[in-house]
């Protein structure tokens, strides 16, 4: 079996320096005034700074002996990683300044990290790789999909399309990566553990993130079963991001699976198009660290 299936040739994971919301002031419920739609995004958040800082070093471990176009995309992909951090620390201080306490959300995002350091670095790789096709299937509807983020206040929507964007340009690295430190696996060991891993962070993914918008809502005064159901349909239904990606977190599993079998750059194009069209001030984009 080969060690990597390479990403497109043509692909370069270009890191946008970009910074958001530093002079505008975003409402606390900046998500169209909902609070089911601003407690999600909010809780996703909670996870970036700790959560892909974990990715970067999982990943950083196994870029040792790695071909010279997958280490150059590790670069890319740990400097992207690391701007995302930086950014969704600021928001998480805006909303933290808006009044919100997200302490629980963050002690959990620190529990579940420990459990996983304790483990074997390729596990903490494993898991990396699971989590970047998740986040990677959610960018993509994110963006394929305007209906998500309808109503959402522009600077803040800008952050998580830039995210999002980023996200799919380095959605094959983390893959690669482990494709890479596998090698000498046969393939039904490099399944069982990739499927056992997906099947465990998927859990604590739709758990976590549950209770994390759940605890937000309460914050905002919403509770008990209004606040059930009002998250549920939000996340299943109308717009239903949970429901929309469910075909892709599936492809996972499926034989030969690699996440560019699905080619979504045109909607990296989409984006490119709309920036070039609004030029932002101070935008920079820089090469890999
Ligand atoms: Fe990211
Ligand atoms: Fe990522």
């Amino acid at each position: 079996m080969s060690a990597t299936i390479a990403a497109p040739a043509d692909l370069t994971i270009t890191p946008r320096d970009r910074k958001f919301g530093r002079d505008t002031a975003a409402p606390r419920l900046w998500h169209g005034g909902r609070v089911e739609a601003t407690a999600i995004y909010n809780a996703l958040s909670t996870t970036f700074p700790a959560g892909e800082a974990f990715f970067v070093e999982s990943v950083r471990k196994f870029r040792e002996g790695t071909p010279a176009k997958l280490a150059e995309e590790i670069k890319g992909f740990t400097t992207q990683e690391a701007i995302h951090s930086r950014e969704h620390d600021a928001f998480n201080k805006r909303a933290a300044a808006s009044g919100y306490d997200l302490s629980k959300l963050e002690a959990q995002v620190e529990k579940r990290l420990a459990i996983t350091r304790d483990r074997p670095p390729i596990v903490s790789l494993a898991a990396t790789m699971a989590l970047e096709h998740f986040t990677a299937i959610l960018a993509h509807q994110l963006l394929a999909n305007p209906r998500h983020l309808q109503g959402a206040e522009k600077e803040t929507a800008d952050l998580w399309r830039w995210h999002a964007v980023e996200e799919i340009e380095h959605k094959g690295v983390a893959y690669d990566t482990w494709l890479h430190a596998t090698k000498d696996w046969s393939r039904y060991k490099r399944w069982k553990v990739k499927a056992k891993v997906m099947l465990y962070v998927t859990r604590n993914f739709l758990v976590d993130r549950t209770a994390g918008a759940l605890e937000l809502m309460r914050q905002d005064g919403v509770t008990g079963l209004n606040a059930w159901a009002k998250l549920l349909s939000y996340l299943w239904i109308r717009p239903g991001m949970f429901r929309k990606i469910a075909g892709a977190w599936f492809s996972f599993f499926l034989p030969r699976f690699h996440p560019w079998n699905v080619d979504d750059r045109h909607l990296l194009a989409a984006y490119e198009a709309d920036a070039a069209a609004r030029p932002v001030p101070g935008r920079t984009v820089r090469g890999a660290a």
